[in-house]
């Protein structure tokens, strides 16, 4: 591996195989001249010499001088795309341009940074000072961020501050996600076109919508192949994800803030941090994704316990809290090896519907005479942890919270914004408010001795203010001292990060989460899809997937247990079912189910996640192969009727192309995966012994499945070699 090179002022970064080169050499905003695979460039001067080859010509018709491309594109130096500044005093002061101060290689105190550029650049007469961080990560992830400080007495209006890199002309293919309630992470894919594709999140929450993973790639790329760069903008407020492709094909992949009007004014000697954009780049998705989890594997926070078997109440019983009801339900759930038990909505003051109770956390008890207390301690007496729910950040304004403190309501002077799930959203930036959420929630964490909080949030934010100017960027930043602190005073707690489904599931939020909640769609049929997509950047044991009942509550379809089950095993599992209506046989094969998962859980929720590559667009391919390709565990599901019957060979990508192994069928509950029986393949009875290679590059034919079905698949590594 190639050193952090200094002396002249190109850095070189690499992060595991990846390469960022940076050209500082000019007194401008440094250029990244290259991020890709590593060039190989070990002088001075081979690289002096390759980042003079990358300077662009000058143009006919432009600025005399070259136009450079910039980490905070330079809109002084005749850059015409988005600027990487744009702010202003009092409508004054808005031709910032940059100049380097000094560039070099810093300590950060995060053990997942291998190495950090800092570079300190400032405008003298604007009284600007500016640093960048480029950061390359232990996981091969990039990840930069820049602020800006205000040094003169006036005010500074940062309207903002946006990061890029640079991607090369070969990109032609854009992969970005779009989502709803219910339906999340719906993949799109379109060509890179002159003009610019932004993904923006006005929702002041990271929205259902949001493109965790914004890709760009050589035509075709796929799981397993094609060259792609890929960023997000990890914040859970407003956020713009983008790509930006000039005539000339210079193409700029970045992120920021969205910051709304007057929202981010500098006093003299305020700074604005951007949020921090990280970038991955690999051969296929695959290689891509499986950065961010080693990202997210690698927090200080990330667990070592085996992720726990949860039981949700939420689709069980709703608000029809009824404590011998709950009582009998966790008593089900401890029989079939559920770990943990998570009182959903509905346990606190006035919270009979959505309509009433938020911002009001104790506990009611005209539904639990007696707390919460006995059913925590009958749920631990059965051998489970106690988890609940939460909303901190709304109120509803039916609350006895509302009543009293009008003014902890989000909006502007004038009027209310429009109310949604009859709520409206709790300023945080009042300290009153933080300490009235806080102090609850630490009271109740205290009192229940909870290992787990169902934290939610279930509503966009609309004209947010706070003290009447635009509030989303001071509540999204109050929202992480919140986690922050309750963190510091219960390390052990765990959060899982729900809105309203999978809204909130972006990077900066999962340094302070321990799950998410990727759905409030728990059909297996939409899940297929949903959870394939959600784990290319969420790793599978920070995903949350549950079995539901027979009929799924959000689609009305129905699917048998053995579906669902397998669907929601493939990440971390979990229940959402009145299991007091479940027959007896059902109780049986989920308790297999259960066992199942727990057998397979530790390389799932280690091994590196998989996607296989099928024309044939209804089945669902993925995998988890341990780290040491001893072993993989394969889902194939089909989620229509085939293109082919059967349909073609099927890749179990990933395991050593070099090693034997046996593969066979991998099943808790005999006879439970339902296929064509005249459609099985030749090795399906007796299994077979292969190559990692030829299930890799060539495939094998499995059963051809009934739409809404699946087959799991199990490959352990045979000890000779080949010779
Ligand atoms: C949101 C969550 C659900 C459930 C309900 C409770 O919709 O996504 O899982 O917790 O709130 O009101």
């Amino acid at each position: 591996m190639l050193k952090d090179l200094v002396e002249s002022n190109v850095f070189v970064l690499n992060a595991a195989d990846v390469q960022v080169i940076v050209d500082a050499r000019t007194d401008m905003v440094p250029r990244i001249v290259h991020w890709g695979a590593p060039l190989g460039l070990a002088s001075t001067s081979d690289l002096e010499a390759f980042a003079d080859a990358t300077v662009p010509q000058i143009a006919s018709n432009s600025v005399d001088t070259t136009v450079p491309f910039s980490i905070l594109p330079d809109a002084s130096r005749g850059w015409a795309g988005a600027p990487g500044i744009e702010g202003h005093r009092a409508g004054a002061d808005f031709a910032i341009q940059l100049t380097l101060r000094r560039a070099d290689m810093a300590p950060s105190d995060d053990p997942r940074v291998s190495s950090r550029l800092r570079i300190v650049l400032g405008d003298a007469d604007l009284e600007l000072d500016v640093v960048i961080l480029i950061d390359a990560l232990t996981s091969g992830l990039f990840r930069l961020r820049a602020s800006i400080t205000n040094s003169a007495a006036m005010p500074y209006t940062v309207d903002a501050l946006r990061l890029g890199l640079p991607v090369p002309s070969r990109a032609e293919e854009i992969l970005d996600f779009a989502g709803r309630h219910m339906r999340e992470a719906q993949a799109q894919r379109h060509s890179l076109t002159v003009g610019t594709h932004a993904r923006e999140g006005r929702r002041g929450r990271t929205g259902h919508d949001a493109s965790l993973l914004y890709a760009v790639g050589t035509p075709g790329f796929g799981f397993r192949h094609g060259e792609v760069w890929a960023v997000q903008t990890a914040w859970s407020g407003n956020h713009r994800t983008f790509v930006e492709r000039q005539t000339n094909g210079r193409t700029v992949l970045g992120g920021e803030e969205i910051l709304l009007a007057g929202e981010m004014v500098l006093a003299a000697g305020d700074t604005y941090e951007s949020p921090w954009v990280y970038a991955s780049h690999g051969s296929g998705i695959d290689a891509v994704g499986s950065r961010f989890h080693a990202h997210l594997r690698a927090r200080a926070r990330a667990r070592t316990t085996p992720r726990p078997v949860v039981l949700n109440t939420w689709e069980a019983v709703y608000f029809d809290h009824n404590p011998a009801a709950l009582f009998a339900l966790a008593e089900k759930a401890a029989a079939v090896g559920v770990e943990r038990f998570v009182l959903d909505d509905g346990w606190f003051v006035g919270r009979r519907s959505k309509q009433a109770g938020l911002g009001d956390w104790t506990v009611d008890r005209t539904v639990w005479p007696e707390g919460l207390g006995p059913l925590a301690e009958h749920v631990r007496g059965l051998g489970m942890e106690f988890g609940l729910w939460f909303e901190p950040e709304m109120i509803n304004p039916n609350s006895d919270a509302a009543r009293a403190h009008p003014e902890w309501i989000m909006s502007p002077a004038h009027r209310q914004p429009p109310t949604s799930r009859y709520q409206q959203v709790l300023d945080l930036q009042n300290p009153e408010a933080f300490a009235h959420v806080r102090d609850a929630i630490a009271r109740l964490v205290r009192e229940l001795d909870l290992a787990f909080i169902k934290w939610d949030h279930n509503r966009d934010l609309i004209d947010a203010a706070h003290e009447g100017r635009a509030g989303v960027h001071g509540q999204t930043v109050a929202l992480y001292r919140l986690l922050d602190e309750l963190h510091a005073e219960f390390p052990d707690l765990e959060i899982e990060s729900c809105s309203s489904g999978g809204a909130r599931a972006d990077l900066e939020v999962l340094e302070r989460a321990d799950r998410i909640w990727a759905s409030d769609c728990i059909d297996a049929h939409e899940r297929q899809r949903i959870d394939l997509w959600s784990s290319v950047t969420v790793p599978p044991e920070l995903l949350g997937s549950h079995i539901g009942s027979d009929i799924a509550h959000a689609t009305r379809r129905r699917h048998r247990l053995s579906y669902r089950a397998m669907t929601a095993l493939m990440s971390n599992l979990g229940i959402e079912w009145d299991l007091r209506e479940a027959s007896e046989s059902d109780l049986e094969e989920l308790k297999g189910w259960v066992d199942y998962y727990k057998s397979v859980r530790s390389l799932l929720h280690t091994g590196t996640v998989v996607r296989g590559d099928h024309p044939d667009p209804a089945l669902t391919i993925r995998g988890v192969v341990a780290e040491d390709l001893s072993e993989g565990l394969f889902s194939v599901a089909a989620v229509a009727t085939s293109v082919g019957a059967p349909p073609g060979a099927v890749i179990l990508p990933g395991l050593d192309v070099s090693a034997r192994y046996a593969v066979s069928p991998a099943t808790a509950a005999e006879g439970t995966m339902q296929y064509n029986e005249h459609s099985l393949p030749s090795w399906w009875a007796s299994g077979l012994t292969t190559t990692g290679a030829a299930l890799a590059v060539a495939g094998i034919q499995l059963p051809a499945l009934a739409p809404d079905n699946a087959v799991l698949i199990r490959a352990t590594r045979i000890a000779e070699e080949i010779a």
